[in-house]
């Protein structure tokens, strides 16, 4: 094995640690803390996992957590009710809509009614818009894929003018990744089910940015020797030899593509504590703008 085996764990930690500190700065300065508002509908018992680490996160972070939990069968016009009261909630400085929201909750109407200067999730589709444009800067960027970017710079990845390959599309990671990279001048190819020769793309690519959710998907010999891979898939498979039943994997077969990558990220303690780190550092930036706009 010869890549950098890239710790996320290790990342946050040091950057919870700083966050911390400014939160205690931020308190004492204001006399309240910084505050996390949470809207969690339904009984996925993975999001309220989420919700629970992220809300711990916090709190040992010293910062305040405002939750609304809501039923699987709540109504559009309850989850809309949450946001608008933690938009007004002069103690909320960030606001996390956990996702996915069940299937007959319009995701767009709710995302688009946090307040955009409390969209520490950067889900926001104003965020989103800025992202996408040249010469603008979102208020917030999207915590997942935030998470990828600081784990490349942590091992000093040259984004700017790299060849980035994303593998997978989707809101929350695939897309607002590859505008974050094309953002720092990276030249992004976006692969998704319907992509063809997907070996050759991602065999051209500097850095890897593994989002589709599939166990191993991405196999060591499809990569360029020397790439940077982040592997951003936590899957759950059956495994008759570990204690449980079962293993976590990303999307990436970590065996064979240490072997050719310069350094990869680890599953788990990868991009998942990197995450609701940038959720925590979105929210301290929220409560520091929000405090100074009050004066
Ligand atoms: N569900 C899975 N990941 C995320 C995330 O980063 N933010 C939100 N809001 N929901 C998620």
């Amino acid at each position: 094995m010869s890549a950098i085996i890239i710790d996320g764990a290790v990342v946050a930690e040091r950057m919870r640690t700083e966050v911390a500190e400014e939160a205690a700065r931020f308190t004492e300065q204001y006399g309240y803390p910084p505050g996390l508002g949470v809207v969690l509908a339904g009984d996925d018992p993975a999001s309220h996992q989420y919700v629970r680490m992220k809300r711990r996160a916090c709190e040992k972070a010293g910062f305040d957590s405002i939750p609304h939990y809501l039923p699987q069968d709540a109504s559009q016009d309850e989850v809309e009710e949450a946001v608008s009261t933690l938009n007004a909630d002069p103690r909320v400085h960030g606001i996390l809509v956990q996702l996915p929201l069940p299937p007959h909750i319009d995701e767009e109407r709710v995302l688009r009614l946090v307040s955009i200067d409390k969209d520490a999730d950067g889900l926001h589709p104003a965020n989103i818009g800025l992202l996408a444009m040249k010469g603008r800067e979102p208020l917030y960027t999207p915590a997942t894929p935030t998470g990828c970017i600081a784990l490349l710079k942590e091992v000093d990845t040259q984004i700017s003018g790299a060849n980035a390959v994303v593998i997978g599309r989707s809101n929350i990671v695939g897309m607002p990744v590859a505008l974050m990279l094309i953002k720092e001048d990276a030249t992004v190819t976006v692969c998704h089910s319907r992509t063809k020769d997907m070996q050759d793309i991602v065999r051209k690519a500097d850095i890897v940015i593994a989002a589709i959710g599939k166990p191993e998907f991405v196999k060591g010999d499809w990569l360029k020797p020397g790439a940077v891979v982040i592997d951003v898939g936590t899957n759950k498979i059956d495994d008759p030899e570990a204690e449980k039943g079962y293993r976590w994997v990303g999307d990436v077969e970590f065996e064979s593509a240490s072997q050719v990558a310069r350094a990869i990220s680890k599953v788990p303690g990868g991009v998942g504590p990197m995450t609701i780190t940038m959720l925590m550092v979105n929210t301290m930036k929220a409560a520091w703008r929000l405090a100074a706009k009050e004066q």
